[in-house]
């Protein structure tokens, strides 16, 4: 099995179904427990059991007796290896509850299973060994429950026989335990001693020791309340896709995550602003007149408005937060490290967006919860991050909703899962900010100016030609009567980014904030002309994947490395040469070749006055703008 994504395994729910992790070290007992727990709910089958008394013969470490802890390892490689490697899902049912539960390693290394586990749970249970008390994991498991959202605690004390049932060591372990807890905003915590092995106080109360008058860890999974109050949050909607069986029909499908919505309701599109009602609720058996948290349905609306995948459907007067920056416990499962400033993709439920670190504020120490000073963070290594995304994104602060409020890290090459992230809360912007949707569009600006709106960008190597032939260009369009402006990098870098570097992160600011600005103009309806070395892949399509595909046209100035280390117009290879400046493009910084350039200029034997009206050429070809 490879481990999953916070977000992403989530197996059929019911509404009354329990969903607990248990959490403990190598030999606390944690496999026992649920082996127990099943093998004395009646859960497992007459065959399973014999299954297991084979192999507990073969490898269990109990002597002749079951070892229940084979129960529940599931695979053969685990047994042998004597840990636990993966989040498993194991469901069963007693009369009175149905539960799924997530075994999870206790093993350091294994930090990002845990939390896969945790994100997917209501209640954790956490083992000690009574013999050893608290311990570092004990601290560990319980911090990284506390931040997936975990808020009920079973303080399973195990091995109780083992300290011959006594009462002052178990008080004492439980009073350790609430004192360290008390700042991880647990509501509730039940210390229960057990004997997994011997089945004290697992499914029935033990006869052992007359001292505790509490329930049993089967009563107590049976009867707390974790009624949801999923219903009673504000209506989340995610849409998921966009179904469209007919002209007549336009329909979206998704399955509502908080709240619940009826036919009539106004609706907002979160990123967007605008508002329109629900006119159907369709599902399989028909319409609904109401919907609520948990259901699949297929929402239309009264007006056509432009949603895909990914919008997030609220009430408007219950909006989440939009921005396209914000702060995040992030949990790195890659052994490749996070690095701030490099691009990679984030998806926020049915949102998927380029995004990328601009700052580790802090590394968490997962055993002292201490914060560190980090670069970096490593495989298993949590931080608290800013994130910035290549737009606006609709989400809640994970502490209020855990499926709006976190989001998966993908590797743009490989297309893993390399993260998992609980969003803190969105930065430079007040909350209480909705987008305003203007009356004159940006399509009736343009057409005042007898034009398409759109950004022409060019990216390339320093002294490749780009700046020359773009400024032709513009020439040549503003000739012809179009309005257009003229953003180049080294002017840029005067004022705007005046404050930036050549670093991957500073580059990257570089080109959001241009990218923010030409989209800026390109709602005001200019043809916005930009020329910038721009040379990482991901930084480009963020700004291509700030207007609408026709309004970007990607112009690759292809001139090699030699050739402009040969014209070197302003001795920045000859300053790089000497070791006078780092970090230049080409020689010791990298540069990603467009793959699908919209223009593809090869310099060589053609004049910068050529270049451009095949520039020329191909806006015309494209209708942006007309022959002259
Ligand atoms: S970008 O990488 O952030 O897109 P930008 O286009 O703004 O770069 O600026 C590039 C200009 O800055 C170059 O034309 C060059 O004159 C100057 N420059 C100074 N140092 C460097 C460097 N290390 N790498 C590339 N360009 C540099």
């Amino acid at each position: 099995m490879t481990p999953k994504a916070a977000v992403e395994l989530v197996p059929a729910r019911t509404k009354d179904q329990l969903r607990f992790i248990t959490c403990g070290s190598v030999d606390d007992g944690k496999s026992t427990l649920i082996g127990r727990l099943l093998h004395d709910s009646k859960i497992i089958y007459e065959d399973q059991l014999t299954a297991l008394a084979h192999d507990s013969a073969r490898h269990g470490t109990n002597g002749n007796d079951v070892d229940f802890a084979l129960l529940v390892d599931g695979l053969e490689a685990e047994r042998e290896q004597g840990i636990t490697i993966d989040v498993a899902h194991r469901f069963f049912t007693t009369p009175r509850r149905s539960f799924m539960v997530l075994d999870t390693p206790g093993h350091e290394q294994y930090t990002r299973n845990m939390a896969t586990g945790a994100s997917n749970a209501q209640l954790a249970i956490i083992l000690v060994d009574a013999r050893k008390g608290v311990l570092v994991q004990t601290k560990r498991h319980s911090f990284i429950c506390s931040l997936l959202g975990i808020r009920n605690i079973v303080l399973a004390v195990n091995k109780i026989d083992l300290i011959k049932y006594k009462k002052e060591i178990f008080d004492r372990i439980v009073e350790d335990y609430i004192a360290f807890s008390a700042s991880l905003r647990f509501t509730s915590i039940v210390p229960i001693p057990i004997s997994a092995r011997y089945g004290d106080n697992v499914a029935s109360r033990s006869g052992n020791f007359e001292w505790y008058d509490g329930p049993c860890v089967l009563d107590y999974l049976e009867s707390i309340d974790i009624q949801s109050n999923a219903v009673i949050q504000p209506f989340r909607f995610p849409v998921q896709w966009v179904n469209r069986p007919n002209l007549d029909f336009r329909g979206y499908a998704g399955s509502v995550v908080t709240g619940s919505i009826s036919a009539g309701d106004e609706v907002v599109v979160a990123t967007s602003g605008q508002t329109t009602r629900i006119k159907r609720i369709v599902t399989h058996d028909g319409d609904l007149v109401r919907a609520e948290a948990g259901d699949a349905i297929t929402i239309s609306l009264e007006d056509e408005i432009d949603i895909g995948r990914g919008a997030l459907l609220a009430r408007p007067t219950e909006r989440p937060q939009v921005s396209g920056q914000f702060a995040a416990h992030l949990i790195w499962m890659d052994e490749a490290p996070l690095v701030a400033g490099r691009n990679y993709i984030l998806r926020i439920g049915t949102q998927t967006v380029a995004a990328s670190v601009t700052a580790i504020k802090h590394r968490i120490d997962v055993n002292t919860r201490e914060h560190l000073v980090a670069k970096t963070l490593g495989l298993n290594e949590i931080g608290f991050c800013h994130i910035s995304t290549a737009l606006p994104m609709a989400f809640d602060p994970y502490e209020i909703n855990r499926e709006t409020g976190s989001f998966i890290v993908i590797d743009r090459y490989t297309n893993r899962t390399i993260g998992a992230g609980m969003i803190a809360y969105p930065l430079r912007r007040p909350t209480n900010i909705a987008w305003h949707p203007l009356s004159v569009s940006r399509n009736e600006r343009a057409a005042l100016k007898n034009q398409k709106a759109c950004i022409i960008w060019f990216t390339g190597l320093s002294g490749s030609g780009k700046s020359t032939i773009a400024n032709i260009v513009d020439q040549k369009l503003f000739t012809m009567a179009y309005h257009t402006m003229l953003l180049d990098g080294d002017n840029v870098r005067h004022g705007l980014s005046a404050d930036l570097g050549f670093s991957e992160p500073d580059r990257a600011e570089n080109i959001r904030r241009v990218g923010e600005v030409a989209k800026l103009m390109v709602d005001s309806g200019l043809i916005v002309i930009c020329s910038f070395v721009s040379p990482y892949i991901a930084q480009r399509d963020m700004v291509r994947n700030l207007v609408a595909k026709e309004e970007f046209l990607e112009i690759f100035v292809d001139t090699s490395i030699d050739e402009c280390a040969r014209r070197d117009p302003k001795g920045l290879y000859s300053k790089a040469r000497s070791g006078e400046i780092k970090n230049v493009t080409g020689i010791d910084a990298p540069y990603e070749i467009p793959l699908r350039p919209e223009i593809h200029l090869r310099t060589t034997g053609q004049t910068p006055e050529q270049l451009a009206e095949a520039v020329v050429e191909v806006l015309i070809a494209r209708a942006i703008v007309d022959n002259y």
